[in-house]
């Protein structure tokens, strides 16, 4: 039995009909829409709030009036007033219609495997834009994962609320497209700005854009969601940056297989070399950051085709990478330069598991920015007290202290032998060539 006092939203609706109008409270909860004439008895109408659900608002001089929906196979309507509010309760959880009484297309903004993405402006207020996501239902159906992976991708985001993730609004479908409703970012993309700067970005727009993309990336984390294909055209920069493109992210411990996917140059060894066997986790958006931090430090590519006559899927296939500085790069010989290149292999570690967390990394790059220049040491001691077994509480609480700057005073020396041993374990053989170049010997991938 439904408990109707703890509906969120409340409204008397009618059913016209030809001889006497009928009137249903409508109750929404979390996970349904009933519609009911008598409390005590099973709700007349019930709509799943979910993303197999869809009604059509009806709408009189621009305002809602009522809405249709599918029912035994036929399609019902009610009115009722203050359906505005409904909308916007319901919003992203299931599918809208019709989406030109809601929004006017203006130009295609960007365009991908499935469909293109379109400014568009409300259509009761020219002066809001937002970004339509507008899909071709027969496309998606042929793609990997099709449908079901579309609403997988719109359930997670609807999930997630963060400044620098690209908010969901609103979905629409009819019978050819699915439209997500999406922020506007009025911005470009990493990819578009990395274009115009040859030798890459100044420290000071790195470390800020690292920082907010490293928020982005321990939140959805800690939601259990990874992103899986980080890269400058799913990043866009307008006063602060926004991860976009959550096509491929998936819930770390799931149940839907986990697929080769990403954008190669930018995937983790791990995902490009997948075995059934062997499930990968978040660390793999690590690694892509890795590759992205290197581009913002120098505008090269990490995996590249220049040395080998091979593509960049196969560079990064092999896992082989070479870290040099830019010598164009302004500010090459900075102390934060040098730090930077030191954290670098530690993203890009091979082994997921010596990977660091993002949480770790926003730590060391706060701690970058405020003029810390022993981030080596500060590596090596989280990482023994890692490979100490510290729980992931006290790991938490460590990068909580060296974000507020409080290093606990024990110093490395008096750390004992045993652990100096584990330590080498960990430490990169980093040898810094010629001022301006730090080449990192890497494994070859199997
Ligand atoms: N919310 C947004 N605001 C502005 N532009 C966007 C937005 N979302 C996407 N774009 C543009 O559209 C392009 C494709 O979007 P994306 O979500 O990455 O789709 P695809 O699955 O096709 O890669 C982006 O690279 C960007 O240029
Ligand atoms: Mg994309």
């Amino acid at each position: 039995m439904l408990s109707y006092e703890n509906a969120l939203f409340t409204v008397q609706v009618t059913r016209k009909h030809f001889f006497k109008d009928k009137n249903y409270s409508l109750y929404l909860f979390n996970d349904e829409l009933v519609m009911t004439d008598d409390i005590t008895k099973q709700p007349k109408y019930n709509l799943k709030m979910n993303l197999t659900t869809t009604i059509k608002w009806i709408l009189e001089e621009k305002r809602i009036v009522g809405f249709e929906f599918s029912y035994n196979n036929g399609y019902k309507i009610v009115y009722g007033q203050k359906l505005n509010l409904l909308k916007e309760m319901i919003a992203g959880k299931i599918f809208y219609q019709p989406i030109l009484s809601f929004y006017q297309f203006q130009m295609e903004m960007g365009s991908g495997m499935t469909g293109s993405v379109y400014r568009c402006v409300a259509a009761d207020n020219a002066n809001l834009y937002y970004a339509i996501k507008k899909i071709d239902k027969l496309k998606i159906a042929q793609h990997e994962g099709g449908i079901p992976q579309l609403v997988h991708e719109l359930s997670l985001l609807s999930s997630l609320s963060h400044p620098n993730i690209v908010k969901l609004k609103e979905t629409y479908a009819d019978n050819q497209y699915y439209y997500i409703i999406m922020e506007y970012i009025n911005g470009r993309t990493l990819y578009s700005e990395l274009s115009s700067r040859q030798y890459g970005l100044s420290i000071v727009e790195t470390i800020k854009i690292m920082r907010e993309l490293l928020e982005a990336v321990s939140y959805i984390h800690d939601k259990g969601v990874m992103h899986r294909d980080i890269n400058p055209l799913n990043i866009m920069k307008a006063d602060t940056v926004k991860l976009i493109d959550f096509g491929l992210a998936r819930k770390i411990k799931n149940q839907l297989n986990f697929p080769t996917s990403g954008t190669p140059g930018y995937m983790a060894p791990e995902i490009i070399n997948y075995n059934k066997d062997k499930q990968y986790d978040e660390k793999a958006d690590i690694y892509s950051l890795g590759c992205l931090l290197y581009k913002l430090l120098t505008g090269e590519n990490l995996f590249n085709t220049k040395s080998a006559k091979q593509t960049i899927y196969h560079a990064n296939k092999d896992g082989y990478f070479e870290l040099k500085k830019q010598p164009q790069h302004p500010e090459v010989n900075s102390v934060k330069m040098e730090q930077l290149f030191i954290l670098l292999p530690y993203m890009l570690e091979t082994d997921p598991s010596n990977r660091l967390s993002a949480k770790i990394c926003l730590a060391i790059i706060e701690e970058i920015d405020n003029n810390n220049q022993n981030v080596d040491r500060l590596i090596k001691k989280i990482l023994i007290r890692k490979s100490l077994n510290t729980t992931t509480i006290e790991e938490q609480r460590s990068c909580e202290r060296i974000s507020k700057g409080k290093i606990a005073k024990q110093s490395i020396d008096g750390i004992s032998k045993k652990s100096l041993d584990e330590l080498s374990i960990f430490t990169k053989k980093v040898m810094v060539q010629n001022q301006q170049k730090v080449i990192l010997p890497h494994k070859k991938q199997a």
